[in-house]
């Protein structure tokens, strides 16, 4: 495998990036739609406890003004392809992929933006022609064409310069109080056939999943069940990259520790404001391009900031702070 120097950087560079390099911004949980106006018929089921959490917490954290100031800063950076890592909604509810697709189209074509599922997406069973299917061009592998997208067809691939870009959906329903995910058999089975397909290819492998793949990152209520059958065929078949959300705060981990492999990178929700700082809005824009050994990857993580009403760019101490502290790093 190629090898590949990771830097952490504040690049305060603005505008499009140089024809060598690939800019991809990673944004997750944004949690953007509201649910002002829900018949109560709505919050039957699991759902009732979502709506009190929205209504306690959740519609106070995820703020208009903040994806306003979002897409603002996409805008000026101009990166050549965003990764949408899930929860775009609260409970998943038709109406609320409705307000995500409208909110999709204004940021930019679905070539140029990819999107897996969240378990909030999937906060309970509904039909996909009336959920996911709004967002099935976002999904959609770059061969599925015209043929339709449904459940059973992750993962995606869509190849976007010398980045391969694949999408897995860990997002299923699960009992209250839990925040689960599942691979399943199936598509661990396919993933492993697309990434025999792709090795040698000479593309920067980036896999997207909403549950952090790296064991411990989060609690076992919110844990990826399957994780551990994720990891040990990552060690066969190795990545670049994988992007991840769900833990709302900055993660990375090795996922192979001992050969430095597999490298994991959680980012924050993109919309939320709290009472602490490294919990604010956050996205991490990537700087790919082929080094002499192999590829150089640049972090830059840009944050929202209260005073400004602004993203900026940060030092990158979050994200190194969270790699030394990885329990992968000792050997979990
Ligand atoms: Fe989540």
């Amino acid at each position: 495998m190629a090898e590949m120097a990771l830097e952490f950087d504040a690049d305060q560079r603005h505008g499009a990036p140089p024809a060598s390099e690939f800019a991809l911004a990673h944004l997750s949980d944004l949690h953007l739609s509201s649910l002002e106006n829900l018949s109560p018929r709505a919050l039957l089921s699991k759902r009732v406890l979502g709506y009190a959490s929205w209504w306690l917490r959740r519609r106070h954290e995820h703020r208009a003004e903040v994806l306003e100031a979002l897409r603002a800063d996409l805008r000026s950076e101009q990166p050549d392809h965003i990764a949408i890592t899930g929860d775009l909604t609260h409970l998943g509810l038709p109406q609320e992929f409705r307000q995500a697709a409208a909110w999709l189209a204004q940021l930019g074509g679905a070539d140029g933006i990819t999107v897996i599922p969240g378990n909030h997406d999937a906060y309970v069973r509904e039909p996909w022609r009336e959920t996911f299917a709004q967002w099935a061009p976002y999904m959609k592998s770059d061969e599925a064409g015209e043929a339709a997208w449904t459940e059973g067809s992750f993962p995606s691939l869509r190849i976007r310069r010398p980045v391969a870009l694949i999408g897995l959906s860990t997002a299923q329903p699960s009992a209250p109080f839990l925040a689960s995910g599942r691979l399943g058999e199936a598509q661990l089975q396919r993933l492993g056939r697309m990434l025999e397909q792709t090795a040698g290819a000479g593309l920067f492998r980036i896999v997207m999943l909403h549950h952090p793949p790296a064991a411990r990152t989060v609690r076992w209520r919110k844990s990826l069940r399957d994780g551990a059958a994720l990891r040990d065929m990552l060690r066969h078949h190795q990545v670049e990259l994988l992007l991840h959300g769900h833990a709302h705060l900055s993660a990375a981990a090795y996922l192979d520790p001992g050969l430095g492999r597999n490298l994991a990178i959680g980012v924050p929700s993109a919309s939320a404001v709290g009472s602490k700082a490294e919990r604010n809005a956050t996205y991490h824009l990537y700087r790919i391009s082929r080094a002499a050994s192999g590829w150089r990857l640049r972090v830059c993580v840009r944050s929202y900031s209260l005073q400004s009403g602004r993203f900026h760019a940060e030092d990158g101490r979050r994200l190194r702070l969270a790699l030394a502290a990885a329990p992968a790093a000792r050997g979990a």
